[in-house]
């Protein structure tokens, strides 16, 4: 049986950071379940159509084909036989992923496709309910968490390094924004599961905060790490 790490948390607290740095660490392959939800957004985006439009997005569904191919020791999205690139990082992509992804019917959309890659290789899977939806069975699950400020912060710096023009009240309103429709949703809402390890990695460094990950899940996994792990 292939080895899951799941990796939830709210938008910004380091998640997808961390989890890269584990698969490499460790072999597995990283999957970032947020770029689905956010290739859906792009595609109602592109369809014109509002975050809001419910039955305007269910619509669109059948015509959307999205894949996951193993490339570079990561799940790489594929939208339409294309691959996805930066277009699903823009802030506005950002409030339609979160806005499509409280409907249960995006959320059952997706659903297979993250299971069939746990079932298959060893994984570092981030998102919002890997943990207590996509991957209850998870070998470990960590939910991370970090102050409020210091995400809007990183936020606010990735987007100005990127080049788009943002204040940084602006990115803490989007995250917040982002954070109350992610928590509060009815579907799998963005809480940590019973049995997930928590990770608050306010004030930490990426470096630290892999360190103590990798504590965590040596301490849970043990051998079971050392006989899937490829680069340990
Ligand atoms: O992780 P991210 O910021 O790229 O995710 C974009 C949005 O997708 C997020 O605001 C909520 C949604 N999402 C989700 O509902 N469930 C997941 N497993 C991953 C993301």
């Amino acid at each position: 049986m292939p080895l899951s790490i799941a990796i939830d948390g709210p938008a910004a607290s380091g998640k997808s950071t961390l989890a890269k740095a584990l698969a490499k660490k460790y072999g597995f392959i990283y999957v970032d379940t947020g770029a689905l939800y956010r290739t859906v957004g792009l595609h109602v985006q592109n369809l014109c159509l509002s975050s809001q439009d419910k039955e305007g997005i269910i619509e669109a569904l059948p015509e959307i084909h999205i894949e996951m191919r193993l490339q570079d020791g990561r799940g790489e999205v594929y939208l339409n036989g294309r691959p996805v690139g930066d277009e699903i990082r823009t802030p506005v992509c950002s409030l339609y992923a979160s806005d499509v992804s409280k409907l249960p019917e995006v959320r059952a959309f997706l659903l297979s496709l993250q299971r069939d890659i746990a079932a298959k290789n060893n994984v570092v899977m981030d998102g919002r309910d890997i943990g207590t939806v996509i991957l209850p069975n998870a070998d470990v699950k960590l939910f991370m968490s970090a102050a409020v400020a210091e995400r809007a912060k990183r936020r606010w710096k990735e987007w100005t390094e990127k080049g788009v023009t943002m204040t940084y009240e602006e990115a803490l309103e989007e995250l917040s924004r982002r954070d109350e429709n992610d928590q509060n949703r009815t579907v799998a809402p963005a809480v940590p599961a019973p049995d997930a390890l928590p990770l608050d990695n306010t004030g930490l460094t990426a470096e630290e905060t892999v360190a103590a990950a990798d504590r965590l899940i040596r301490d849970r996994l043990g051998d079971r790490l050392r006989q899937a792990a490829t680069c340990l």
